[in-house]
């Protein structure tokens, strides 16, 4: 893609100061957008973008940082909903001995739920009137693989980004008619960032390197991907050496499970 693809666009990464936020950061200010970096911790010097101190996890939080992004930048575009925490918060070596319930409080089941789910619905609700009005939006929801969702010893990791991945379906579907495209992009493993401890065990030179999220976050924000909405997109499995609408389209699945199951019994 030729850089400037994103001039006079102005976006939001959230968890702007993590392995995976600071590269998308940096992609997206690359290609010429504005872009505000929320983290509850400032980021490294030098990763790009505008620091806006938020919490997702706080609705009042969210709203500060949407009203900070408009003024600071006098305009919004897109939405990249990348903050969450990982397992190591409840025990480092997490990956070698699964974690179980009794070692969950219910304060810590708490703040995964806010932080990993509702922190996304909380800057999409921020955000959603603002991109509506000016039937121009982009909201891209980095979940993570099926099987980490629904694998034992990982709560409240894995049920808190299947919320995620349902609300995107949803969303992509309620907002279809408004200018606003909701997609999912997810890495497709472990990723080499401070969320995979080193008590992990891995080598780290086998996990996926956070760049690869880059290229297809960058072009869904792109006007390219007018109209593309309600897709999940492995960033692992996009293909960079293909122009990107063919990339995109052997990379594209459904977001969510559609199609599964029996139809519902309508009354
Ligand atoms: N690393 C992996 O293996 C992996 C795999 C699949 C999906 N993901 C997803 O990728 C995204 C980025 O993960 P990462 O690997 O860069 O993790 P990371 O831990 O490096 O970064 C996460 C960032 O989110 C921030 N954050 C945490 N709570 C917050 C809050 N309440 N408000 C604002 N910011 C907050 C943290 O401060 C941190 O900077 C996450 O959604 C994660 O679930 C990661």
């Amino acid at each position: 893609m030729p850089a400037g693809r994103l001039s006079g666009k102005v976006a939001i990464v959230t968890g702007a100061a993590g392995g995976i936020g600071q590269v998308l950061v940096q992609a997206l200010v690359a290609e010429g957008a504005k872009v505000a970096a929320l983290d509850v911790r400032e980021p490294a010097k030098g990763s790009g973008g505008l620091f806006v101190p938020t919490d997702i996890a706080d609705y009042s939080s969210c709203e500060k940082a949407v009203a900070q992004t408009l003024s600071a930048f006098g305009g919004l575009h897109i939405l990249v909903n990348n903050a969450a925490i990982g397992l190591g918060a409840i025990r480092s070596n997490h990956q070698k001995v699964p974690i179980t319930i009794d070692e969950i409080s219910p304060a810590m089941w708490q703040r995964f739920l806010s932080v990993n789910a509702s922190g996304a619905w909380h800057m999409t609700r921020a955000c959603i009137g603002h991109l509506r009005a000016q039937r121009w939006g982009r909201i891209i929801n980095v979940t993570t693989s099926f099987a980490t969702m629904l694998r034992g010893g990982f709560h409240p990791y894995g049920p808190a980004k299947a919320l995620v991945e349902a609300m995107s379906a949803g969303h992509a579907e309620e907002f279809k008619a408004s200018g606003v495209t909701v997609n999912v992009v997810l890495p497709g493993g472990p990723v080499d960032t401070p969320m995979v401890p080193p008590e992990s065990g891995f080598d780290r030179a086998a996990l996926i390197p956070p760049h690869v999220m880059a290229t297809p976050v960058v072009w869904l924000s792109s006007d390219a991907a007018n109209g593309i909405t309600g897709n999940r997109y492995i960033a692992a499995h996009w293909d960079a050496t293909l122009v990107p609408q063919e990339a995109e389209r052997r990379c594209r699945t459904p977001a969510g499970w559609p199609g599964i199951g029996t139809p519902m019994i309508a009354p």
